[in-house]
């Protein structure tokens, strides 16, 4: 009989050995060399070397095993004991042990790689596979911006400049290793080729009439050599409602109670994919901001949020029917605007339960992503502020909604609420215990789409003496916001393949107001963001996450 012996701390198995004692022997040569022993099997044993990822161990053990366990690692390293079994328990190797451990598994003849450091996601990634159909609320100057851009780009007569999925790089492993792919050929994103796009708007005009009207792309140049890809995409109405967007008013709307227009949005959402051949949807609010509002009991449970749908009550708006409609139809919903939308404990549960990923609010464009940018640089450099005053001229259809002071105070909320949180008065009371904060926009036809906005910035340094920054910011709305629904788009498709479901916060970095856990703050900082969305990227493809400590690079051998 074959005898059989494991030896559970090495992850290995030897069977067919002649005796227990020769067994013993294999796994003890295995120990010392592990990546070499199956070239010195003798041609009676065979080697079985389990998957380690079968079992149920962390990073950190898996590593520890293959130097010979807890003991043999510490004295390979001359450390205490203590020490590798904290790394067991925790599950993590320190960042600066791990290049030496890299290079003393080189000496023994072992490959040891910086993924080996982390734990691989347990959710496979579905291959980006067939047609992605982006559905957009609202078909105005962001949306149509956004087609006419991504239809430019894969016929390429433009590029898709700011957009982090299709110019953006990602760091991988340590400096030395040089490894930065493209974000695109890192994770598996839906191709620009395979995107259809389909919107709904209380206006009939179909995308090329939007365009026209906006007027935020030349029409010579990125209009007219697209006319009859963007006269083809006509908006679906809109289940929209005056009193929620006091300064509009379209032909182009359902008809029904708040129940029936969640059922027609539903209905829309399933002949869509069936009409384009669709595999995958995602949908993103680009319409107007609605009126301001507070989570009230309606929107606490499912339960009650369908009573209130059945109820028509004043509390379920617009925006949340189509969050609503797609959450219900398992589709990723993003949220461009400062509505509360989805950002509710009803549609934040369902989405859990769906199993399909949710994020917003506001995409952070102009002004507030100066802001955020700015704004951890004074508390980094502990310059202490007394006012920041920021003002606007729009003169677009958006500006002329936040005209209206209800869905202007939806806004400004959105706007308001970041320096508190990256400045943290309550640790800072002497530097950021009395700021004067605030945020005006004012319509102003003549700019149209193009913005301008300032910043004047009241800090003080050394002693108390003051000074000033003053921003003057010439920006286009849309054209900093188009690239931004591209990626959501694609990240939120990424997610949902990936198993991710609920919010999304490391998708926080393209909003001002980000949605996250209600036992957590939200992440305002600009770097922050950006550095959480990388490490869910690396963490996504089983490669090591950047702790920026870099203490190894300086350790000798
Ligand atoms: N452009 C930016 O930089 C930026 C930044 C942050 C947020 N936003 C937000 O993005 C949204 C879109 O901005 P925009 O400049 O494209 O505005 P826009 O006014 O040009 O377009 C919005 C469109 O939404 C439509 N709409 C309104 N209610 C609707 C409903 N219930 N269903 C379907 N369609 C509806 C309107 O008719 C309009 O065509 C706004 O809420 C804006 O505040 C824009």
């Amino acid at each position: 009989m074959p005898l059989r012996h494991c030896l559970p701390g090495a992850g290995v198995r030897v069977r067919c050995a002649p005796t227990s004692a020769h067994a013993t022997s294999i796994l003890h040569r295995y120990l010392r060399r592990p990546d070499s022993l199956s070239r010195d099997l003798h041609t009676n044993e065979k080697f079985v070397r389990i998957s380690l990822m079968e079992e149920k161990t962390n990073a950190a053990e898996r590593i520890i095993r293959r130097f010979g366990g807890q003991s043999a690692l510490a004295a390979l390293l001359g450390k205490r004991q203590s020490t590798i079994e904290h790394w067991a328990r925790t599950g993590r190797v320190p960042a600066q042990w791990q290049m030496p451990l890299m290079s003393l598994a080189r000496q023994r003849g072992m490959i040891l790689e910086a993924k080996d450091f982390v734990e691989p996601n347990p959710n496979p990634i579905q291959p980006a596979e067939g047609r992605l159909g982006i559905l957009l609320v609202g078909l105005g100057a962001v949306a149509s911006t956004f087609i006419s851009g991504v239809e430019h780009a894969r016929r390429g007569s433009g590029r898709p400049i700011g957009s982090l999925t299709q110019m953006g790089t990602i760091r991988l492993g340590k400096r030395t290793e040089n490894r930065s792919p493209l974000i695109r050929e890192f994770v598996p994103l839906a191709n620009l080729d395979d995107l259809v796009f389909g919107a709904w708007d209380p206006f009939p005009d179909n995308a090329y009439e939007a365009a026209v009207k906006c007027s935020v792309l030349d029409r010579h140049e990125h209009i007219e050599p697209i006319a009859d890809f963007l006269q083809s995409i006509n908006p679906m109405p809109a289940a929209f409602d005056q009193y929620y967007v006091k300064r509009l008013n379209g032909p182009n709307v359902k008809r029904g109670t708040k129940r029936e227009l969640a059922e027609q949005i539903r209905a829309d959402i399933r002949n869509f994919k069936s009409t384009n051949h669709c595999d995958r949807l995602v949908m993103v609010w680009c319409a107007s901001t609605e009126i301001y509002m507070e989570e009230g009991p309606c929107h606490l449970t499912l339960e009650s949020f369908e009573a209130a749908l059945d109820a028509n009550d004043e509390t379920i708006a617009p925006s949340m029917l189509y969050a609503y409609a797609a959450l219900m139809e398992g589709v990723p919903f993003a949220n461009g605007a400062p509505n509360l939308t989805a950002d509710i404990p009803a549609l934040v549960q369902l989405a859990v339960d769906r199993g399909v990923p949710i994020c917003g609010k506001d995409f952070k464009t102009g002004q507030t992503l100066i802001k955020t940018t700015l704004a951890p640089m004074l508390k980094a450099r502990m310059l202490g502020l007394n006012g920041w005053y920021s003002t606007n001229i729009l003169g677009n259809r958006d500006g002329e909604v936040l005209d209206d002071p209800e869905s202007f105070k939806t806004k400004e909320e959105s706007k308001l609420g970041v320096l508190e949180y990256i400045l943290q008065p309550q640790l800072y009371p002497e530097l950021y215990g009395d700021v004067y904060h605030k945020v005006r926009i004012n319509y102003y036809p003549p700019r149209g789409d193009n913005k301008e906005g300032w910043d004047n910035i009241d800090i003080f340094g050394w002693l108390g003496y003051p000074m000033q920054v003053k921003i003057d910011f010439l920006c286009r709305d849309s054209i900093l916001a188009a690239p931004l629904v591209l990626d959501l788009a694609l990240f939120l498709d990424l997610a949902q393949r990936a198993g991710m479901k609920g919010i999304q916060e490391w998708l926080s970095f393209y909003f001002k107001s980000p949605q996250h856990a209600a036992t957590v703050y939200p992440e305002h900082d600009f770097f922050i963001q950006q550095t959480k969305l990388k490490n869910t990227l690396r963490w996504l493809m089983g490669e090591e996450q950047i702790t920026h400590l870099g203490l190894e690079y300086y350790q000798e051998e």
